[in-house]
């Protein structure tokens, strides 16, 4: 991955967007120009859909779209990071997914093995801090061992976290946080115990992570499916036509470009952010 290397020194001066990443087209170019780098999202969540479907148009079988999906995600992920966007979070395999055939879920789990082992140097290199969420325990073992391997040794890193969903659901991840408040309130015998939305997310996958503020689906779809439900509720959604194996660095700007124009309210009538435990707030 040809992640850039100087990013320290990046960093420390104020560049331009087309410094930080060299466009390869005049339509990258003219989308870097008006991309504001203070307004990028602090977290951006993806729904990566379409692999099957892009296969089928080629007459290909499902997984090579899945591996044509790997490639689109690797330029997404070298874009934000490029960006210095704080955080990314990839849809990867929903709780849901098992119910594919055991043939395909056999091709995502080593395509998950072989992407760890493929990229992890360069996502190591580039101070980017890979964190897995979902239901890992449930995953093959070999899956599970170099998931928390790839964690262990990129915990270190300070700069972007690349979030991948593996074997995720967002109402398991509901349950898993209400069933881990229950077990503190028994183990501590907190009889007047209760919970205010700062409990619910400090119980959540994604604890200390920001609320993603843009949510891309691809393949056009209008659908969450069962994604970050919580973690959602104030996000920008982009609905795109394009299949993920055809998501390009160009479509990723234009989405970026498109988030920039909204006008975020959180309920009220301006752009500020209320307080995180405001339970007024209405979309
Ligand atoms: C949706 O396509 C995609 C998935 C099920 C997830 C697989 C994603 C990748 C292989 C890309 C990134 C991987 C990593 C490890 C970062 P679909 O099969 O649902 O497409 P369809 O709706 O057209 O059938």
């Amino acid at each position: 991955m040809c992640y850039f290397r100087s990013r320290t020194i990046l960093e420390r001066f104020p560049v331009k967007n087309t410094e930080l990443l060299k466009p390869a087209s005049r339509e990258e170019a003219e989308l870097l120009e008006k991309l504001d780098p203070k307004r990028l999202p602090n977290h951006l969540a993806v729904i990566m859909d379409g692999n099957g479907r892009w296969a089928e148009k080629r007459h290909l079988p499902r997984v090579a779209g899945h591996r044509a999906g790997v490639k689109a995600a690797r330029v997404v992920i070298e874009t934000c990071a490029r960006l210095n966007l704080p955080c990314l979070t990839l849809y990867a395999f929903s709780l849901e997914n098992w119910r594919r055939p055991q043939a395909e879920v056999d091709f995502l789990m080593r395509l998950v093995r072989e992407y760890l082992k493929r990229e992890l140097p360069a996502i190591h290199r580039n101070n980017i801090r890979l964190l897995v969420i979902g239901r890992s325990a449930q995953l093959p073992e070999a899956v599970g061992k170099d998931i928390a391997d790839a964690m262990r040794q990129t915990a270190k890193n300070t700069g972007m976290k690349l979030v991948v969903a593996l074997n995720y659901g967002g109402r398991a991840e509901l349950a898993d946080a209400f069933n881990a408040m229950l077990d503190h309130v028994r183990t501590n015998g907190l009889f007047a115990f209760r919970a205010d939305e700062q409990t619910i997310s400090d119980h959540l996958y994604t604890a200390g992570l920001p609320d993603p503020d843009l949510l891309i689906r691809t393949s056009g779809e209008m659908r969450v499916s069962n994604f970050l439900l919580w973690q959602i509720a104030y996000a920008e959604i982009y609905v795109t036509e394009a299949l993920w194996p055809d998501f390009s660095r160009v479509r990723l700007l234009e989405a970026l470009v498109d988030f920039q124009k909204r006008e975020r309210r959180y309920g009220g009538l301006g752009a500020l952010r209320p307080e995180h435990d405001a339970h007024s707030r209405r979309g």
